[in-house]
C-alpha cells in the first residue's frame, strides 16, 4: 500500500487558513474539533496500452543501450530512484533516509514476486555513459478486471511457466529515469523496450496503475497512449455490469 510512506500531519490553523491551504490529491484535509488533519488518501487509476497501437513519433524516443534488469541493480537503481520519486507521492514527504529505505523495500518487493511475477524478459534497465540511467519492470498479474483484488494479486503460488505460456496481464509494476535525462524520450524508449518484448511473445496488452496526483506519471502514460480504464465506483463500469448481468439472465430463460 503506498500509504506506507506517506505521513498524517495534525496542525492548528484558523478556519480562514485551513481554506486557504493549498491541496494534493493524495491527502485529504479534515478539521477535527479545532485540528487540522492531513492524512493520506491515496487514490489510483488504472489504465491499458493496446501493444499493437503503440507506435511512438521516432523523435520522442532515445537510442540509448539497454539490457534486461537484474536484482543486484537494486543498489545502482536507488540514488535513480530517490531523484525520480523524492519529488512526488506517495516517497515525496520522506528525508533522504527514509526515502532510500522505501526505494530498496520497494524494488525488493517487485524482484521477488510480490506485485506479481516478475516478467524478467520484458523489464529493463537503460544505460548512460556505462551507468544505469532509468528502468522498467514488468510483472505479470492474474489479469481480468484491475479493480477486483483477485485481477491484480495471486491468491496461490502462480504458475512458473506464466511467461512460457504468454500467460497472466503484464503490468507496468515500474518505471523510473534520472532526473537530469529526464524529458528526453528516455522513459519512451524504455517502454518500446518493453512492448517489443512482450508483443514478441504474444502478450497483447499492458496494464499499468498511477497514484492520481503524479500529473507527470499520468501524462506520461497519455502521451504514450495508454487508455484510462473504468475506477471501481465508475457509473459506466455499473451500467456495463447491469447490463451484462440483463444479458445473462435473459440467455438463461
Ligand atoms: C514518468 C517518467 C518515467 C517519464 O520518463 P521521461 O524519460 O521523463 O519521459 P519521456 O521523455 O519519454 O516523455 C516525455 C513526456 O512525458 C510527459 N512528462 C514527463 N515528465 C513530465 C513532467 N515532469 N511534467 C509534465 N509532463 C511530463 C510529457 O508528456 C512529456 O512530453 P513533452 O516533452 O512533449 O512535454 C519520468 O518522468 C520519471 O521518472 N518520473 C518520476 C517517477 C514516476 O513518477 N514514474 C511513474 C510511476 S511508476
Amino acid at each position: 500500500m503506498s500509504d506506507e510512506w506517506m505521513p498524517t500531519l495534525r496542525m492548528k490553523l484558523s478556519r480562514a487558513d485551513f481554506d486557504r491551504l493549498p491541496r494534493h490529491s493524495a491527502f485529504k484535509y479534515e478539521l477535527i474539533g479545532g485540528e487540522t488533519w492531513i492524512s493520506p488518501w491515496p487514490r489510483h487509476a488504472h489504465a491499458e496500452l493496446k501493444l499493437a497501437r503503440f507506435r511512438p513519433a521516432k523523435d520522442d524516443v532515445a537510442v540509448l543501450p539497454t539490457r534486461n534488469a537484474r536484482v543486484d541493480d537494486i543498489e545502482a537503481l536507488l540514488p535513480i530512484f530517490r531523484g525520480a520519486f523524492g519529488p512526488v507521492q506517495p516517497y515525496g514527504s520522506l528525508d533522504d533516509e527514509a526515502l532510500t529505505k522505501a526505494g530498496e523495500i520497494s524494488l525488493q518487493r517487485t524482484f521477488t514476486g510480490e506485485d506479481g511475477v516478475l516478467a524478467e524478459p520484458a523489464s529493463f534497465v537503460v544505460l548512460q555513459d556505462d551507468k544505469v540511467a532509468g528502468a522498467i519492470l514488468i510483472t505479470l498479474l492474474p489479469g481480468g478486471d484491475p479493480n477486483e483484488w483477485e485481477s491484480i494479486h495471486w491468491h496461490e503460488t502462480p504458475p512458473t511457466d506464466l511467461w512460457a505460456k504468454a500467460e497472466g496481464q503484464p503490468h507496468l509494476t515500474w518505471i523510473f529515469v534520472r532526473r537530469l535525462e529526464q524529458g528526453a524520450g528516455v522513459g519512451t524508449q524504455l517502454l518500446q523496450t518493453a512492448v517489443r518484448a512482450l508483443k514478441k511473445q504474444g502478450y497483447k496488452s499492458l496494464w499499468t496503475t498511477f497514484l492520481i496526483g503524479n500529473d507527470a506519471s499520468a501524462l506520461w502514460h497519455w502521451r504514450n497512449g495508454f487508455k484510462l480504464l473504468p475506477g471501481m465506483f465508475s457509473k459506466r463500469r455499473m451500467r456495463r455490469e447491469i447490463g451484462k448481468l440483463g444479458k445473462d439472465a435473459a440467455k438463461e430463460n
